[in-house]
């Protein structure tokens, strides 16, 4: 099978990702300020930081939702800063959000079927003038949205309202809906919080069943026992600014670090 970031990217030895001296204001605050990195192929990078650290921000400017005040984010070496989220996703950038928020009156299924979302107007089109064609891929779909829920062990769910669902197993969907657009990268916002201790395991077994399938990963996160177990590398923000970056017990270790976390507590 072919890696995900092959189907997306010419260049498989550029980042899948890279911010280039992104800053963005918001009235007189700098939420992230000046701010370069690169998400390398293949890798499960960790995003940490105390809160209001700029990290959620961060994600809005790279997934385009929040357009940058200046900087560049490069996707597969193609500048994509001017371009809105839906073009994003096409070119193999999925995201999850903090809170997550499915349809809670459609079932399971058809929450994850509902996130192939580039290829609905097409078939509503196409409905006119290939009926057989539609109804074939319809199963497709439907099939693919099975298997990604099976993938994160909701099949037993999959016919019920997502309103049923508890925080963790949401965040569980929210892993099979950006599955649906076949990501090369998927950005994952705090997929921990709130979630109970089995589930947890659950989550972190998945992410890297979808890593070992080529897709790489870049994961808020304020578990540090997750982010030590699941990420090759980490990122630390502060007060909108990258402070340091390195394994996970370098940057725990990093008086940077302890100094930023204390002071945001103090
Ligand atoms: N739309 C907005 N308008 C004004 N200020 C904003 C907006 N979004 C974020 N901010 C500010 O930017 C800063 C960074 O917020 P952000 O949500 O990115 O932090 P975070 O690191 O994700 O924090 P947390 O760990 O609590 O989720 C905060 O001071 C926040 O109040
Ligand atoms: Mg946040």
């Amino acid at each position: 099978m072919a890696l995900q970031s092959e189907r997306h990217g010419e260049d498989t030895q550029a980042p899948v990702l890279t911010a280039k001296n992104v800053v963005r204001r918001f009235g007189g605050v700098a939420a992230v300020n000046d701010v370069s990195f690169d998400v390398r192929r293949g890798e499960i990078l960790g995003l940490i930081g105390p809160n209001g650290a700029g990290k959620t921000t961060m994600f809005d400017l790279l997934a385009g939702s929040v357009p940058p005040t200046s900087g560049e984010i490069l996707l597969n070496g193609t500048v994509v800063s001017g371009e809105p989220a839906h073009r994003r996703i096409g070119r193999g950038l999925g995201r999850t959000f903090q809170i997550p928020r499915p349809f809670p009156n459609l079932t399971l299924i058809e929450n994850v079927m509902l996130a192939a979302q580039g290829q609905a107007g097409e078939r509503l089109f196409a409905n006119f003038l290939m009926p057989w064609r539609v109804a074939a891929e319809e199963k497709t779909f439907e099939q693919k949205a099975m298997d990604l829920l099976d993938l994160v062990s909701l099949t037993r769910l999959a016919h019920e309202p997502a309103r049923v669902l508890s925080g963790g197993q949401r965040k569980l969907l929210e892993l099979a809906r950006v599955m649906m657009a076949d990501p090369a990268i998927i950005l994952l916002d705090e997929p921990a919080a709130g979630v109970n201790a089995t589930l947890l395991e659950v989550i972190i077994d998945r992410i890297r069943d979808i890593n070992a399938r080529g897709i790489t990963f870049l994961l808020i996160e304020h578990n540090i026992d997750m982010v030590t177990r699941l990420c090759h590398r980490v990122l630390v923000m502060a007060s909108g600014e990258l402070l340091c970056e390195g394994t996970a017990d370098e940057v725990a270790r990093d008086p940077r670090v302890i100094e930023a976390y204390l002071g945001g507590a103090a």
